[in-house]
């Protein structure tokens, strides 16, 4: 597992977006032959996003042969509540690139029946040959899409039960109000996560500087589903300096090492 250290956000959002730019270009996808891409919500992948949509802007990336697939959305929202990963999506990315609408793919968290839902998501992954690249962001505890902690390890997609933390957490983006959170939500799983042939996880800040502690110094661990990318054999967490306050001096110093040919990597394209 990779750690790549940037001195700020913008520095890791900018070689985050420009690394999957590259991998898009060099897949040479067709309609026929698609790039298959995972994707989150939150704060943490914004700035990847602003700059993919620049370089959509600027004639030098095409979505036109990218499908996606969300990681997960509420359950019981609206679509076009603001604060759905329908609505987010949206606003963030899709309304600003040049994806067909039927390569977009996010959870129905309003299905009838919500675990029938689950199955055909994971199926529609499978249909296309699996997930090229998944994206990821975490929560401070360590969750990846909302595989709260305790979350099995070879989890499927299915419905999900929010930890109160995580309520807590996503309560900024519902006036600061608990209860207007939706308790539940759908998620792929952690398996579904590492079923797919690339992970690149982004990660800012001192709030998430004990669960990167947790994935790159600890064992893998259920309470820390982050840590699962210890099994994968092609993942990488991005982070800014505060997220790595937790790691030993020697930690930041051999991964500042040996990654740091490839920092210089991916500043433009
Ligand atoms: C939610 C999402 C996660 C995301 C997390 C962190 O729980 N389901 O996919 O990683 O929030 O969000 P932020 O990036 O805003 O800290």
């Amino acid at each position: 597992m990779r750690l790549l250290i940037h001195d700020n956000y913008d520095q890791a959002s900018k070689w985050t977006a420009n690394y999957i730019a590259h991998k898009i270009q060099k897949s040479h996808s067709t309609p026929e032959n698609p790039f298959i891409l995972g994707l989150p919500t939150g704060s943490s992948p914004v700035g990847i996003y602003k700059s993919l949509v620049e370089m959509n802007k600027r004639g030098i990336l095409s979505f036109n042969n990218v499908v996606t697939f969300n990681m997960d959305e509420y359950v019981g929202i609206p679509e076009d509540h603001p604060e759905s990963y329908h609505a987010f999506m949206r606003k963030h990315l899709f309304d600003h690139i040049d994806i067909p609408e039927e390569n977009i793919n996010i959870l129905n968290g309003n299905a009838e029946d919500l675990n029938a839902e689950c199955n055909r998501f994971e199926e529609k992954i499978k249909s296309y040959g699996g997930i090229e690249l998944f994206l990821g962001g975490i929560g401070a505890d360590g969750h990846l899409a909302f595989n709260e902690p305790g979350s099995s390890l070879s989890s499927r997609t299915r419905v999900k039960t929010l930890a109160t933390d995580t309520i807590i957490a996503n309560s900024r983006f519902f006036g600061n109000d608990m209860e207007k959170v939706p308790k539940t939500a759908l998620t792929v799983g952690v398996g579904t996560i590492l079923d797919a042939r690339e992970i690149v996880v982004i990660v800012s800040g001192y709030a998430k500087a004990n669960a990167v502690y947790h994935a790159i110094e600890r064992g893998v661990n259920h309470m820390w589903t982050i840590s699962a990318l210890q099994l994968h054999s092609k993942s990488m967490v991005v982070c800014d300096e505060d997220a790595v306050s937790e790691l030993r001096y020697s930690t930041v110093k051999y991964f500042k090492d040996i990654e740091s040919e490839n920092i210089k990597k991916h500043k433009d394209l």
